[in-house]
């Protein structure tokens, strides 16, 4: 059975006080989290040891870097290695995030190195793709995020694909309040699991966690998990608001529920 993941994205917001007193809030909902779930913190890099530290082992929580370098190690002033992010005992990195590839110009070719140093120093990728507007307005919506997974993710062998969690995050939901209807969601993420089935078959294919992203709040999280390949979500605004966020883990699909 795939994992069913809330992910939070915190971006560049909040100081420390804020971000500890926003994860004790969350910690001190008790919340308890199947096998299977998992409630995973993107958080700013001056706090990963913090937060670690404070989720301590409780269990099924996790930290998240919220990018790496696409270079092993050296002289790149201000960019932290995967290799740093693993030595700090973290076990997720969100790779190619829109706002990356938009404003740090991030393209393919470049996540795709971060996807094999993520992979080679134990991190478990986080890979966004997603359509602008435009593209979705031309209908193109299908072929444009499989190519972002071609030119990513297709030079991976069976053994490593299974490795990533894949978000799709519709750039024109992000931040905007819109947000993909249920059914908009589901039909690209059935697209997405064709498409991987297509290359790595039916087996590895159905343990690849897909999760949605786009204005997901407490209000849309229990119906849009519940869409047959969803499984689970990247949320940014709503993370930063503990009863919200909690609200969407506690809305990740339970074991019984039948997954294709
Ligand atoms: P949002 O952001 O939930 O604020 O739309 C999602 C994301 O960027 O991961």
């Amino acid at each position: 059975m795939r994992k069913q993941i809330a992910a939070a994205n915190w971006k560049m917001n909040l100081t420390i006080e804020e971000a500890e007193q926003l994860m004790n809030e969350i910690l001190e909902a008790k919340i308890f989290l199947e096998p299977q779930q998992q409630a995973v913190f993107a958080v700013p890099f001056p706090y990963l040891i913090n937060i670690k530290n404070k989720i301590g082992e409780q269990p099924n929580f996790f930290v998240a870097a919220q990018n790496c370098a696409s270079e092993k190690s050296g002289a790149y002033t201000g960019e932290t290695s995967a290799q740093m992010i693993n030595s700090i005992n973290i076990n997720y990195v969100l790779i190619g995030h829109s706002e990356r590839r938009e404003y740090y110009n991030e393209t393919n070719e470049i996540l795709t190195k971060k996807i094999n140093l993520a992979l080679a120093n134990n991190l478990n990728p986080i890979f966004c793709c997603g359509e602008s507007l435009k593209i979705r307005e031309g209908n193109s919506q299908n072929e444009f995020v499989q190519n972002q997974l071609k030119e990513s993710l297709f030079h991976l062998a069976a053994g490593e694909i299974n490795k990533i969690i894949i978000a799709y995050e519709p750039i024109w939901a992000i931040g905007t309040g819109l947000t993909a209807s249920s059914l908009q969601a589901q039909e690209m993420h059935a697209h997405i699991r064709k498409v991987l089935v297509d290359k790595y078959g039916e087996e590895i294919s159905k343990t690849i966690s897909i999760l949605y992203g786009g204005s997901v709040k407490a209000a849309n999280a229990l119906e849009i998990f519940s869409q047959p390949d969803v499984d689970g979500g990247l949320v940014g605004g709503a993370s930063l608001n503990a009863q919200e966020f909690i609200t969407i883990i506690k809305s990740l699909k339970k074991i019984n529920c039948p997954i294709n």
